[in-house]
């Protein structure tokens, strides 16, 4: 009897995983961009940034071939020509005719032919980004600014805090980490990720009824994000996991960000059921295509805290040559 209700158990893991991957491809056939819907202002600034990034790494190599990037341009043109007739010009429409403008402008490239063709097409938009888009120039002396003098002292020093100070972290603080956060790489540079904060007791009551990692502190959180992805971004179905990816690296970066204004903070999972997550958001006001990929407990470190040992894996677990599978 008992190693039948343990077999029931085992298998019911693999039908709970088996639920929560319908779910989440009914939510990328309800809210990802696989129908390419060019009127939605935001899937089409999505896919305009795909398409200039091309641009932009084209014009970003040292040995670029005179005339590529044909094909990227005509389907940028026709991506401009979607945002002109919307009325609704986004951040990436901008930059998008921005970028086009200077990539027909490179030296030598007027010799191509089609090159004309869309030069002359592009005097139709107006809706230029005041920002530089495109490439540039990146210095050594530029790099090396980025460089701690203490890593080990920064990444060492960061804890999970699921107790704080008894006072909220001021929404410009908290600002100023997701605009540093905003410098993480993302697939395409698409920056699919949306952020909700609050510091309100009663809305982080609600966000934190069905999360279930923060029994015993959550009641005393100061400030709570819930971190999400966009599923609008992603088109094709080898994207399937890209917004966990882009969603993790953002994740992270937060928390980095926070670490370094000397904010603490520790995640909770949102490794929820399709239920769970249904609840959730008849709860608090998460947008349908916004993908939960975790929450975030924010607060000052007090004077003395009490933090968990979390030890680390000795190197050579994680770490090792990659070789081939066949002598070469
Ligand atoms: C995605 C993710 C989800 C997590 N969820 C929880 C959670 O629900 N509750 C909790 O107390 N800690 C949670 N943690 C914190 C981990 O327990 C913690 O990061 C780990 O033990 C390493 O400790 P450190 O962050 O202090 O280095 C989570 C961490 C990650 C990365």
């Amino acid at each position: 009897m008992k190693s039948f209700i343990k077999k029931i158990r085992l298998y019911g893991r693999l039908i709970s995983a088996l639920n929560g991957f319908l779910y989440d491809f009914y939510r990328f056939y309800l809210f990802s961009a696989w129908r390419s819907d060019m009127k939605d202002a935001e899937q089409r600034n999505y896919n305009a940034v795909k398409i200039y990034h091309t641009l932009e790494k084209s014009m970003s190599l040292k040995n670029r071939r005179l005339g590529a990037g044909q094909s990227s341009a005509y389907i940028l043109l026709d991506v401009l020509k979607y945002a002109k007739k919307s009325n609704n010009i986004g951040f990436h429409d901008k930059a998008a005719l921005s970028t086009l403008s200077r990539f027909v402008e490179l030296d030598g490239i007027n010799k191509v032919e089609w090159v004309e063709q869309i030069r002359k097409e592009l005097l139709a938009f107006d809706f230029f980004s005041d920002e530089v888009h495109g490439s540039q120039i990146y210095r050594l002396e530029d790099f090396r600014k980025g460089m701690l003098e203490n890593p080990e002292k920064f990444f060492f020093s960061r804890h999970s805090l699921r107790e704080f100070k008894n006072e909220i972290v001021p929404e410009h603080v908290v600002k100023r980490a997701v605009s540093l956060a905003l410098k993480t790489p993302s697939v395409c540079n698409r920056q699919a990720w949306h952020v909700y904060h609050t510091s309100d007791s009663d809305i982080k009551y609600l966000a934190l009824k069905y999360q279930e990692g923060n029994r015993g502190f959550g009641d005393r959180v100061p400030n709570l994000m819930i971190i999400t992805t966009d599923l609008k971004a992603f088109v094709s179905g080898y994207e399937r996991y890209q917004h966990w990816i882009d969603g993790g690296l953002f994740a992270m970066s937060i928390i980095y960000a926070l670490h370094s204004l000397g904010v603490a903070s520790c995640c909770l999972n949102w490794s929820q059921t399709p239920a769970k997550d249904k609840m959730l958001r008849s709860l608090v006001d998460i947008r349908p295509n916004h993908t939960v990929v975790m929450m975030l407990a924010i607060g000052w470190p007090d004077e003395n805290n009490n933090i968990c040992v979390s030890a680390r894996r000795p190197l050579d677990e994680v770490y090792s040559s990659l070789n081939a599978r066949r002598k070469l």
